[in-house]
Order: C-alpha cells, then structure tokens, then sequence
C-alpha cells in the first residue's frame, strides 16, 4: 500500500512539473508523440560493434602493426607542425610556414586534441593542453569566424578533449568560444549567419549583401550544443540549436505549390536565413547538405534515443532518399545524386562517402537489412571510386553514368568519354586533399561487421597517402588520382593540408587497426568532425541534473 501511494505522489509531481517546465524542443516528434520507453529501452541495450572475439593471433598481430604504421605517419605529420606552425591554425607543408585560415586560435592543434589522446601521445597532449588554456578567443586575428567550422572544428574539439581527459580547462574553453558564437542566432527566426564578427557580434553571409545559407550550416550544431547544454545544465544551447531547425521546418511546406521543396524529407540546399525559404531546389546528401542528416540521427544517439523529433525526420528523411536520390550506374553500383524536383544528376563529391557509415549505425539499431544492404552496396560504389585509381586514391567528385539513361553519356566531351569508358566515371574534379569521409565509413563498417575486407581497404587507402601525399615535413593533396607517384616518379603536390586531416582522416584510419574496444561505437558517436562523445551521460529532461 506505502509503495503505491509513494508512487502515486511520485507520478503527480512529476505531471505537476510537466505543467510548469518547458518540455525541451525535440522531445517531441511533429505529430507531439514522445520517444516509447519501451522500444527506448530495447535501442539502449543493443550492440552495435562486431563481436571480435573470434579474431586470429595472427590477425591481431597484422592489425597492430598497421595501427603502429599509421601512428609514425600522425607523428612524422605532428613533428612537422611543432617545429613550423605551432599553435597555427594549419602548417602550409610545401612553404614550411604557418597558415592563419581559422582565425588563428589554432584550429589544427585543437582538432587534434583528441587524436593525441587516442594515439597515446600524452606529452604532446599536455603540452596542447598548455596551449588552449592560453588561446584568446576574443582575438579574432583580423577575421571573420566561419560558424559552422568553428563549432565542428574548435567546439567539437574542445568537448571531446575534455570527455576523455576530464580536464575542465577544456569545457571552460568550449562554453567561452560558443558564447562568442551565439550573436550568429540572434535573426529574426534564429536561422544562424554563416559569418561572425567576433568582435562586434555582427553576422553577415558568406557571399557578401546577401542573407543565404545552407541545410549543413543550419543544422550542424545540434550534437555539440546538446552536449554543451548537459555538461553545463544550461538550455540554451541545445535550445539554440534546436530553435534553426524548428524554423526550417515552420517556414517551408512540402505542399504549398509555391515552395521549392517539393520532396518530404529531401530538403533543399541554399536557404535565405531571413525568410527560412529555400531559394533552389536542388537537394544532395553530398556538400552543403550532409552533416545535416548526419546530426539528425547522431543527435537522437547522444539523447539516449529520446529526442522524438530527430528521428521523426531522419525516417522520412532517408526514406526520401533512399526512392529519389540514389541510382544506378551503367557498372552497377548503387550511387547517391544530386536530386531537383523530378531530375536527377549522377554527380557524386566525396562527402556522400559519410552516408554508409552513418546509415550503417542507424539500420543496425533499427535492425533493418534492407537500410544496412544499402549502406554496403553505397560503401561499394563509394570505394570503387578510389580504387579504380592507380593511386588508390579518390576523386574530390566524380560523375557516373546511369544504367538505361544513354543521356548520361552522349552529353560528355570526348575527354570525358575516354574516362568512362576507361574507370566507368568522370573524373570531375580529380584531385584528392587528405579528406576522410570514405576512410571514415570503411572504419564504422568494419567496427559494425567485422568484415576483414572493409579494414584493407583502409589499409590500400593509406598506402596510397603514403605513396602521393607524404613530402618532408607532412602531408599534402595530390592533384591527380589517377595518376600514381611510384610508376610517374613525381609527386604532383596540391598545397593542403587542413586541420581535419589530423583530427578525421589519421584517427580513423588508426581507429582501423586499434583494438576495437578503443572508442567502441557502444560507448561513442562522433561528430561530423570525428570528435567521439560519449553515450554513457543519460537523458534527464532538463538539462539541470547535470551541473555539479
Ligand atoms: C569587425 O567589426 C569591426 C567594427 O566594425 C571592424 O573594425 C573589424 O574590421 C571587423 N572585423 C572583420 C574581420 O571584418
Ligand atoms: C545560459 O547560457 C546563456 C549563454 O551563455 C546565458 O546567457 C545564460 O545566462 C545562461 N543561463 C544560466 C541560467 O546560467
């Protein structure tokens, strides 16, 4: 009797507090449903990692060696950056010189942190650590702040750094440069400016007098505010975050004959960030529109599955996607596109190469084959890419040609033609500059399947940086895939090297080969810029359990 009426008070406070505190936004799905505790609590306890337990001394033995291979390889690059750019935003590693591109914080170094920590590079850690504690971030070096880059690159850093260290310096650094980046909110509908003037608080976009954006610059804060709110016990960033999302939902109806977005789930890219209308209505899971599907789901992970709203969207979202933009080719494979209104263009850059990674986590926990065969046949189209080239590299973008649509093809230069009918695509845009995205879903595909092939590839992939992108001093682009250093004898340099080669591409392709139980996908998601956040911190309405 005590216990039911102990309940029973229970139950009324807690209806009594549902009246009076604000639910957070996304709790929510669009039709008001919550999360079902029930399915809730069957995604907790499902795992997503392969169970390597049945891997070869042998095995375990090559694997190491690799993962050792590839930590000189962060080494040899890290030495560079220490001894000329330390502290800089990037190392220019043809000229030797530091290079001021992110407002000169140090936006490599702070990418890096959390590689360090994984590699086990615990000096080199310490002595960054040093470092940040001293970083201005109310200096703006003379620039402008790219939002988004600031919050994946510097924020995302910042946070998992201070997960895994525990040193709070970290999480004081995070919450002072996003306090700095909050003025970009304050629009008419919360819609974020893609520039910031640190100084004065004034946004603008990028392309100057005007008031655009994108889908990945709108919706790529949602993980690290989200987390930022639960490690301060302060809404407002996760409310922020949710806030531009709530106003690209509210402003464009799939069904109002005038809009541009026509496709449920299928959102445009360039946005007008005083309106929240889309102002075109080509839609792409490549650049301008990827991490925002990625957010979506990622997001509802790091909410214990509770944000409702997340993956309301997602469903429809990669529904959409999965009927409208993807295609097959002449070869084939099954390849993501650009879609616009009823056309589709077979243009392919690398950032779709995110897809199967996150597509991978996302059927596993809904336990849906159908989605987890797509997320493999698109790995295989997305590696094909790479290795047609004598590099083992792959292109910046490519072109495929459909099967059944002769169009495809008649519409090329004859230039273009001799590439199909030589690798089966166009090489659009044929350099390769150190980016990670197809290493990064080989890796969480092996982690997911244990499919040795998936880790070799990862392992031809880095043979091929070896071989075209390695100079003394670092690493840089390469300005033609399909042509390979060992058999030409030159190394045809681009000058790259940005901060996510040693934040995304050297950790995942270490990450390949380290002991699987070294950031788990059980235990972490990681952002778009690879930064792992942990799992293990529940849901708790409100944010305020949090702050100790
Ligand atoms: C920021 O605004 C101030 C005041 O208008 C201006 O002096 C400064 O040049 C601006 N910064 C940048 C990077 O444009
Ligand atoms: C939460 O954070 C925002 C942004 O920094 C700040 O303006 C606000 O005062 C904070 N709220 C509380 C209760 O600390």
């Amino acid at each position: 009797m005590k216990i039911q009426l102990v309940s029973a008070c229970a139950l009324a406070l807690s209806l009594a507090s549902a009246q009076t505190v604000q639910p957070l936004t996304g709790i929510l799905d669009r039709q008001g449903n919550r999360a079902n505790m029930q399915q809730v609590n069957a995604l907790r306890s499902r795992r997503l990692q392969h169970d390597f337990s049945d891997e070869t001394a042998e095995q375990r033995a090559t694997r190491r060696q690799r993962a050792e291979a590839i930590k000189k390889g962060f080494q040899y690059a890290w030495a560079g950056y220490e001894k000329y750019a330390y502290g800089a935003d990037e190392i220019d590693v043809l000229k030797m010189k530091p290079k001021t591109t992110r407002n000169g914080w140090g936006a490599t170094l702070v990418d890096a942190l959390d590689t360090l920590w994984v590699l086990g590079m615990k000096d080199e850690f310490a002595q960054a650590r040093e470092y940040v504690a001293k970083i201005d971030f109310h200096n703006d070096g003379g620039q402008l702040a790219k939002v988004f880059e600031t919050n994946i690159r510097y924020v995302g850093g910042l946070l998992s750094a201070y997960e895994l260290s525990g040193d709070s310096v970290f999480l004081q650094k995070a919450v002072e440069l996003t306090d700095l980046l909050l003025p970009a909110f304050d629009t008419p509908l919360g819609l974020p400016w893609q520039m910031l003037n640190i100084t004065t608080g004034q946004g603008s976009s990028e392309t100057l007098g005007t008031t655009s954006t994108n889908l990945a610059e709108i919706g790529t804060f949602q993980m690290e505010f989200y987390r930022l709110s639960q490690l301060t016990g302060n809404a407002t960033y996760h409310e922020t975050a949710q806030r531009a999302i709530t106003a690209m939902l509210e402003n464009n109806n799939p069904q109002d004959p005038a809009s541009l977005y026509t496709i449920p789930g299928l959102y445009p890219l360039d946005f007008d960030m005083m309106s929240g209308r889309f102002t075109n209505s080509a839609a792409y899971w490549g650049g301008g529109g990827d991490s925002f599907y990625e957010y979506l789901i990622k997001t509802w992970i790091l909410s214990d599955f509770m944000l409702h709203r997340n993956l309301d969207l997602w469903r429809e979202s990669i529904q959409a996607f999965r009927n409208y933009a993807v295609a097959e080719s002449a070869d084939g494979f099954l390849f993501p596109g650009f879609v616009d209104g009823t056309k589709f263009y077979p243009y392919v850059d690398t950032f779709t190469n995110f897809i199967p990674g996150t597509l991978g986590i996302a059927s596993k926990l809904a336990g849906s084959d159908t989605y987890f065969s797509l997320a493999e046949q698109l790995l295989e189209a997305g590696y094909s890419v790479f290795a047609k080239m004598s590099s083992s590299l792959g292109a910046e973008a490519v072109r495929f040609v459909r099967r059944n649509v002769g169009s495809d093809y008649l519409q090329l230069s004859a230039q273009e033609r001799a590439q199909v009918d030589r690798y089966g695509i166009v090489l659009a845009r044929p350099y390769y500059v150190l980016r990670p995205e197809l290493i990064e879903s080989l890796f969480v595909m092996y982690r997911l399947t244990g499919k040795q092939e998936y880790a070799d590839r990862v392992w031809d992939i880095w043979q091929g940086i070896q071989r075209n992108c390695r100079v003394p001093n670092g690493y840089v682009g390469t300005a033609n895939v399909a042509t390979d250093a060992s058999s030409t004898g030159v190394l045809n340099t681009v000058d790259s090297t940005e901060s996510f080669f040693f934040a995304e591409t050297l950790k995942y392709l270490y990450l390949t080969f380290a002991d699987h139980d070294v950031i788990s996908l059980d235990d972490y998601v990681f952002t778009t810029e690879a930064h792992p956040l942990s799992r293990d911190l529940p849901f708790d309405g409100t944010f305020t359990s949090y702050a100790s």
